[in-house]
């Protein structure tokens, strides 16, 4: 377990367990979306099936897990639960679909990273709900093909660009996670805190939302962290200046950037002179793998108008340069 802020997204953790949200009025933000579903919900159950799938895609930790088990709450059914890069073997997801019961939801966590030939045998599930296999081996084989009950798959993904077309054609309702405003993380802290049980101070909140890089997961997060400093350094009382000096301890900034966002801007301004660079450069100069600064730092960064992409590769813009106090260099005279 490594203790950094920002992390690639885990299936469930027991600890979150508690905090999630399990009804769609629950929910925090992500409006658009949650009016949607809630829509598409009702009239499946009055309907009586079940629900069209569902992909849910956006950067880690905005709730897509979460949402998933709100979905499967909400249709009154059970969830069944995967993630792309443990389906190994086309066995692995025969034998899951073939343990489902109707209107089950199965979640499919990390789902652009099934391998191709596995992602078949989705097709005429998804769409016929039938599973084919091939029993037996080379000249005695023979296809045979089994009925399955209706179901939903919701989809996860940080990356709906790696997702095949046919795959991405075959869910009828595609959400598109967005960060949260300050206002709606806000909203979550003070929810969390509540189901903690500490005592939290709006501006705090306020401050805490701020520097959470518009993501849930990265709130609760720091709010337990903060809860110890306030616990062991002050009367337990989550307030302003026991929140600012807990953030500046775990090296958060004023805009929630960490020490690998640092090391990145720093690294395109000081090695590659502002950019443009190539992700394989940057990401071997810092050490970081490229999926990891493709799906974790770069999105917020890019949301915070701190770096650009070009054709080119990454360019770090001016208000990089202004947050991280150094110069800009004028480009033009030199
Ligand atoms: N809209 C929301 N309202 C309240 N809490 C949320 C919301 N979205 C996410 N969370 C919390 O943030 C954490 C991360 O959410 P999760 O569903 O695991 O994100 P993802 O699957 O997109 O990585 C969970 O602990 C969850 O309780
Ligand atoms: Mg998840």
């Amino acid at each position: 377990m490594d203790d950094r802020i920002v992390t690639k997204e885990k299936l469930i953790d027991d600890e979150d367990l508690a905090l999630r949200p399990e009804t769609l009025c629950e929910y925090i933000g992500q409006k658009e979306v949650k009016e949607n579903l809630d829509v598409f919900i009702k009239a499946a159950k009055m309907r009586d099936e079940s629900l069209d799938h569902v992909l849910l895609y956006g950067p880690p930790g905005l709730g897509k897990t979460t949402l998933s088990y709100i979905i499967a709450n909400e249709m009154g059914s059970h969830i069944k639960t995967a993630s792309g890069p443990s389906i190994e073997k086309s066995g692995d997801l025969a034998s899951l679909l073939s343990t489902l019961e109707p209107g089950d939801v199965l979640f499919i966590d990390e789902i652009h990273r099934i391998p191709r030939f596995i992602e078949e045998i989705l097709y005429p599930a998804m769409e016929d709900f039938v599973l084919d296999i091939i029993v037996g081996s080379d000249a005695t084989s023979r296809n045979i093909r089994i009925d399955l009950p209706p179901f939903t798959l919701v989809g996860a993904t940080t990356r709906a660009g790696d997702l095949t077309s046919p795959l991405r054609d075959r869910f009828g309702i595609i959400s598109k996670l967005n960060y949260y405003t300050v206002e709606e993380l806000t909203q979550i802290v003070k929810r969390t805190s509540k189901v903690l049980e500490c005592k939290i101070t709006d501006d705090a909140a306020n401050e805490l939302a701020t520097r959470s890089r518009g993501t849930p997961r990265i709130a609760n997060r720091l709010l337990k962290r903060v809860r110890d400093f306030a616990l062991v350094m002050g009367n337990g009382m989550i307030d302003l200046s026991i929140t600012k000096l807990a953030l500046d301890k775990l090296k958060v900034d004023s805009l929630g950037l960490d020490d690998t966002d640092y090391n990145l801007l720093k690294a395109i301004i000081e090695r590659f002179n502002g950019g443009p660079v190539g992700i394989e450069a940057l990401a071997s100069s810092i050490g970081e793998e490229q999926t990891t600064i493709e799906d974790v730092y770069e999105p917020y960064l890019l949301q915070t108008g701190l770096l650009k992409r070009t054709s080119r590769g990454r360019v770090v813009t001016k208000q990089a340069y202004d947050h991280l106090q150094i110069p800009y260099p004028n480009k033009l005279e030199s």
